[in-house]
């Protein structure tokens, strides 16, 4: 059965003044998979998020998501998408509760619907116990559950989560991975995510696409991939070190390991 495309790029591309984040990048993303997007830091996976969600708008090129252009309507893809950024997204200060209340009116949600919503999404990411208390106590794994709630307020039809479990001790990823899953089957969200965790990767994705240096190096299925790189035993390891590899003379700039420290630091 041939699956409906749920968001296609075509050409997307991003320059800060004479630096290319993001070149010329053409993949597409079947409605209720799980697709990552994959590479070095630096290689322009946050930019290409921040064009498909029209916090940045193209240099040039477009994405169409759900038959709607990023470039012509993107007040139309507000209401169809959630993200979920790098950074941290909700108020330290406030109670889960109250952190998904606000989203609720943010998007207009009649104030009964709005506190069941809050209430069934509170339930579907397990923080019905820690609702009522401040979020600066909860741990980075609730930070992330709440903020993907968050993002679901309006029921959009795709997320986009930035590294949704940098940071995380290995219970709280695997908490986060089991809830994104749960999501695929549920509701059948379509998820685009980023991470550097490559065996999250290749358990999660049912594509995936290497970035490096702006480029599309490689897309895929996990094993079409792990295949493609001619080793017996290969890893997504080894599949991303094989396209994404970068010639030893490349240094990397004080901003992008200034990002990478930024990253890792986010919910320290
Ligand atoms: N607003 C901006 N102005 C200038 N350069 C930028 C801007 N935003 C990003 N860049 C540059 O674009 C490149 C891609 O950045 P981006 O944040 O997309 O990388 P990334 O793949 O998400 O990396 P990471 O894995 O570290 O999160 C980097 O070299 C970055 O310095
Ligand atoms: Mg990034």
């Amino acid at each position: 059965m041939a699956m409906a495309l749920l968001l296609t790029t075509q050409y997307l591309t991003k320059r800060f003044h004479a630096f290319t984040a993001l070149d010329a990048l053409t993949i597409s993303i079947e409605e209720g998979e799980i697709f990552s997007l994959l590479g070095p830091n630096g290689a322009g996976k946050s930019t290409c998020i921040k064009l498909l969600t029209t916090l940045l708008k193209p240099s040039s090129g477009d994405a169409i998501i759900d038959g709607v252009s990023v470039v012509d309507h993107p007040f139309r893809i507000r209401r169809l998408i959630g993200y979920v950024p790098q950074m941290i997204s909700v108020d330290g200060t406030l109670t889960g509760y109250e952190n998904l209340l606000l989203f609720a009116k943010l998007y207009d949600l009649p104030s009964q619907e709005a506190k069941q919503r809050v209430n069934e999404y509170l339930g579907f990411m397990e923080l019905q116990e820690a609702a009522h208390k401040p979020v600066r106590t909860y741990s980075g794994g609730m930070i992330r559950r709440l903020e993907i709630a968050q993002s679901m307020m309006h029921r959009p039809k795709m997320l986009f989560l930035d590294e949704p479990t940098t940071g995380l001790d290995p219970i709280g990823v695997q908490t986060v991975w089991q809830h994104i899953l749960e999501l695929k089957k549920q509701f059948n969200t379509t998820i685009l995510l980023t991470t550097h965790i490559m065996d999250e990767a290749d358990k999660l994705s049912d594509h995936v696409a290497f970035l490096s240096r702006g480029k599309l190096a490689a897309v895929g299925t996990p094993e079409e991939l792990k295949k493609s790189v001619q080793s017996i035993d290969s890893s997504m390891e080894d599949v991303f070190i094989h396209y994404t590899k970068e010639s030893p003379d490349s240094e990397r700039g004080f901003h992008e390991v200034a990002t990478e420290r930024k990253t890792t630091r986010r919910l320290g």
